[in-house]
């Protein structure tokens, strides 16, 4: 019999290991006990997510100042925008769940990842590519490819010209960066791309259409492919990759699971530091006076920080509500689901002054863009030092006259970033 995860057989077993809320299962409606009242939560009926999409910050502010906890109908769910609210929801998994029953991730990833999961079982599987992760390995690994990678990726850059850095620069590293540090460097920048967009689409498509989720199937099977053709060389060459890791640990976890929480990475590992890149490039290229403090000081990694605070690229999470509950004396139900918008935390009054504008040297920064509790984002210190320590200094020690050369069109809800970048590189 397979060895793995001791604790994972009797998850199987009881359908934990799907990640289902097993509280959940175990409780009818009647049967559960409110334990809290509270005043009905606000409803507001004008949001749109097509305005939400174009520009979500005006629409955060009103929120906060006037209802920071309110039930949006069309989205089937309750929004919270206050950096207090955010963080209680994350740090107490025990009321709150990852595993949001009405995405459509399952159908997405062709399995639960341990995104949706909690508790032991979400434990196992984040702690099982943990090795790829560690400080040590960073920094011995990852760091010096990240440099060639860097240096190669900017040599292929035209000086003198107006380039877009967006698909030219910023989304290819991302793509081989992420390559790297999960052991599919077999597949293309290109195909890193495709796979992870389309799995972006098949976990938002909430319309359930069709043709989103046969592009995501495509990609699965693709992945597939990918990941049985590379089986043989992580077992044969154990490597400090993720997939590697995985695969050679002395008590795996299900080799489904190693292909699922791949995929997760896939999924979630290029677009974050794709779009903080060009957001931090943008703060820093408009605010010289900034840049050129940044420069003096070689204060990159504050850069960065200031970057993902003011544009957070992974915006919202979703969580399930296991039990009734109260948020600022609102009463929010069992099973329903709270949105936690960090990037609305990110600019809260409360905890921020002028969070609307890029300050690389404000006083505090406790931002929330990597989340909190046990979901924090496991590939934080590799964006950090992917993009803070590798990349921005290169490209300005590479392009000292980089200015930007045309508008930046930003978009987005969940992830939000610009979709362009166009620069004169000289
Ligand atoms: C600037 C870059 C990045 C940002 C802003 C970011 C943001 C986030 C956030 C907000 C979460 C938590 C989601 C939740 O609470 O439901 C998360 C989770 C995660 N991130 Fe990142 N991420 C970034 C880069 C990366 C990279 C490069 C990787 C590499 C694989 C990665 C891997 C993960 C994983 C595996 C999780 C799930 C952790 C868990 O569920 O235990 N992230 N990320």
């Amino acid at each position: 019999m397979e060895k793995f995860c001791k604790q994972y057989t009797i998850w199987s077993e009881t359908g934990e290991s799907e990640g289902r809320p097993g509280r959940e299962d175990k409780m009818s409606d009647a049967a559960i006990e409110v334990k809290a009242a509270g005043k009905p939560v606000p409803v507001d009926d004008t949001i749109t997510l097509e305005a939400l999409t174009r520009d979500p910050y005006p629409i955060y502010k009103r929120l906060r100042a006037e209802t920071p906890v309110v039930r949006v109908p069309k989205m089937n769910r309750i929004l919270l925008t206050k950096w207090a609210d955010t963080k209680y929801v994350k740090d107490n998994p025990q009321i709150f769940s990852s595993n949001d029953p009405i995405t459509p991730m399952h159908r997405a990833f062709r399995a639960h990842t341990l995104m949706r999961k909690d508790g032991e079982a979400h434990k196992c599987e984040r702690m099982a590519m943990q090795g790829a992760f560690s400080p040590k390995v960073i920094t011995q690994d990852w760091v010096p490819r990240y440099e060639q990678v860097a240096e190669e990726y900017l040599d292929r850059l035209p000086r003198d010209e107006v380039v877009d850095l967006f698909p030219m620069l910023a989304a290819p590293y991302a793509a081989r960066g992420l390559a790297v540090l999960l052991g599919t460097e077999e597949a293309s920048d290109e195909e890193m791309i495709r796979w992870s967009q389309a799995l972006i689409d098949g976990a938002g498509n909430f319309g359930e259409d069709e043709a989103i989720f046969a592009r995501s199937e495509a990609a699965n099977d693709e992945m597939d492919a990918l990941f049985t053709r590379i089986e043989a060389r992580h077992r044969e060459h154990p490597n400090n990759s993720a997939f590697s890791v995985m695969l050679n640990a002395e008590n795996p976890i299900p080799l489904s699971q190693i292909w699922a929480n791949i995929k997760i990475a896939i999924g979630g590992g290029i677009n974050e530091p794709r779009d903080a890149l060009c957001t931090i490039l943008y703060g820093l290229l408009s605010n010289p006076d900034q840049l050129e403090r940044v420069k003096a000081n070689g204060d990159w990694v504050k850069a960065f920080e200031e970057g993902v605070r003011w544009v957070a690229p992974i915006s919202v999470s979703g969580r399930y509500v296991l039990e009734d509950t109260e948020i600022r004396g609102y009463h929010i139900p069992a099973h329903s689901t709270v949105m936690t918008i960090q990037a609305s935390a990110n600019w809260d009054e409360e905890v921020f002054e002028d969070g609307h504008l890029f300050k690389v040297y404000r006083e505090s920064n406790p931002h929330q863009s990597f989340g909190n509790g046990p979901h924090f984002c496991q590939g934080t210190h590799v964006a950090r030092r992917a993009v803070g320590q590798v990349m921005l200094p290169r490209i300005f020690e590479k392009f000292p006259n980089i200015r930007l050369a045309g508008d930046v069109e930003w978009k987005g809800w969940g992830f939000r970033g610009p979709i362009n970048l166009p620069v004169l590189l000289g």
